[in-house]
């Protein structure tokens, strides 16, 4: 039986325009979310991602036809029976999702859901940052974070058979799906009839997502060397005009957060050799100091730095210094030895010399360049696009 077919617009505009974007956002999130210093650009991936989440399933509910979910909801013997017709003769086309597709959508939808609300649980426990901050502690964020990533792993899995579908039934059909997805026209009986395009709702989800793109790595095009961009800002820190005053002479002024209460008490008792110097602080000072440092110290875990060295300190032990602390080291041991020569650098102790918001406490893992190092080489780059475009 042949039958008259033409070409309809079956995938509007916005559904297109999350569909890609979604691909984009997920594969942004995997590239950053091994190295640290990408943190930001992984949240904003994550977010992002979330966002357009909630779009499709607003417009699963109010979108065109083919986009709703009631117009793709087949249960599982449509599915089985769908299935088995790919091996037989009853190989049946749809022209929207068919039904084995619609079901790898409704899973996609669930397993991203899963993905970025533990992503959020992660970024409130882990980092203290985002609408969890303070609500989930850093002990239990560990759950979150295994949550996290079996999701990940579990949604580029569901990817990866999506994907194996759509070419499988390109090739059934003689259709071009993927093609589809850019132009948004399908081959359809003459009875069906194209959907609106909703132009307007594709061009505000862009403004919106350029607008967010701006407000998160802007501050890259307008720093200067002296005012770096700090991104990815944290909670602020208490500090202490005393304690600036007192330890900033000989060395960076360490915040108390980086060791444990007892270590700041041996410190000040041993103030008269404090590494063969005599730091020579009066009793009131010491006083005032000591509160402060236990006011503020690592125990209080206050933010991930100050839970991850006291978490690596055995509770019989006192460190005098925050380098010998097992979490600094494990952290450090990749850093080439040619590094800390570097007249940038000098010292392990001249943590600001790496870490722009080490004056803040807060050791932020996007926050960290190493001098002489390009190692935000694609930020440099687009700098140098947009400076060229200007000129
Ligand atoms: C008179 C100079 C001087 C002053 C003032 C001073 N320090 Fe130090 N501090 C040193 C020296 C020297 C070292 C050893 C540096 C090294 O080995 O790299 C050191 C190291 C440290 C370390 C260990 C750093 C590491 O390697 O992890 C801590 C912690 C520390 N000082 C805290 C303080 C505090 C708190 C104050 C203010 C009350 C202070 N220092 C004021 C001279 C000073
Ligand atoms: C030569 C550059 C350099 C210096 C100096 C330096 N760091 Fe780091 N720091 C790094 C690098 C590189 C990392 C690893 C980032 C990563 O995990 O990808 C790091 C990571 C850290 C982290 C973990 C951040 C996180 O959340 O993952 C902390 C905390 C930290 N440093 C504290 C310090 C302190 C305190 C000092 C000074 C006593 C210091 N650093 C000195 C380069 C430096």
């Amino acid at each position: 039986m042949t039958q008259q077919t033409k070409s309809i617009l079956v995938w509007d505009v916005p559904t297109r325009v999350f569909h890609w974007l979604l691909v984009i956002a997920f594969a942004i999130a995997w590239l950053s979310y091994e190295d640290n210093r990408y943190l930001d650009t992984h949240i904003f991936s994550g977010y992002t991602f979330l966002g357009l989440l909630i779009f499709r399933l607003i417009w699963g509910v109010f979108g065109t036809h083919y986009a709703r979910f009631q117009q793709f909801s087949y249960n599982s013997t449509e599915v089985i029976s769908y299935i088995k017709g790919l091996f037989g003769e009853d190989l049946r086309h749809y022209v929207g999702h068919n039904p084995a597709g619609a079901w790898a959508i409704f899973a996609l939808i669930g397993f991203g859901l899963a993905l970025t609300l533990s992503g959020l649980f992660v970024l409130g426990g882990e980092e203290q940052h985002g609408p969890l901050a303070g609500i989930v502690s850093f002990r239990q964020s560990g759950i979150f974070r295994e949550t996290h990533e079996v999701a990940a792993y579990g949604l580029l899995l569901l990817v990866f058979i999506h994907f194996c579908g759509v070419i499988t039934e390109s090739l059934l059909h003689k259709e071009n799906l993927i093609g589809a997805m850019f132009r948004g026209t399908k081959s359809a009986d003459t009875e069906s009839a194209s959907v609106r395009p909703h132009r307007l709702i594709a061009t505000t989800m862009i403004t919106v997502i350029l607008a967010y793109v701006m407000a998160t790595f802007g501050g890259y095009l307008t720093e200067t060397a002296d005012q770096p961009y700090l991104p990815f800002k944290g909670p602020e820190l208490v500090q202490n005009e005393l304690w600036q005053e007192e330890c900033s002479d000989c060395h960076f002024a360490f915040h108390p957060s980086l060791l444990p209460a007892r270590s700041w008490q041996l410190i000040f008792k041993q103030q008269a050799d404090h590494f063969d110097d005599d730091l020579d602080l009066d009793e009131e000072t010491v006083t005032e100091l000591l509160a402060y440092a236990n006011a503020n110290s690592a125990d209080l875990e206050q933010i991930e730095p100050a839970w991850r060295m006291n978490s690596s300190i055995a509770s019989k032990d006192t460190p005098l210094r925050i380098t010998d602390v097992r979490y600094w080291k494990k952290k450090h041991e990749e850093i080439d030895a040619e590094v800390w020569k570097r007249d940038s650098v000098k010292s392990k102790a001249n943590c600001a010399a790496c870490h722009l918001d080490a004056e803040q406490g807060t050791f932020e893992d996007a926050d960290m360049r190493i001098p002489g190092d390009n190692s935000l080489d694609s930020i440099e780059w687009l700098k140098s696009v947009l400076g060229g475009a200007a000129k």
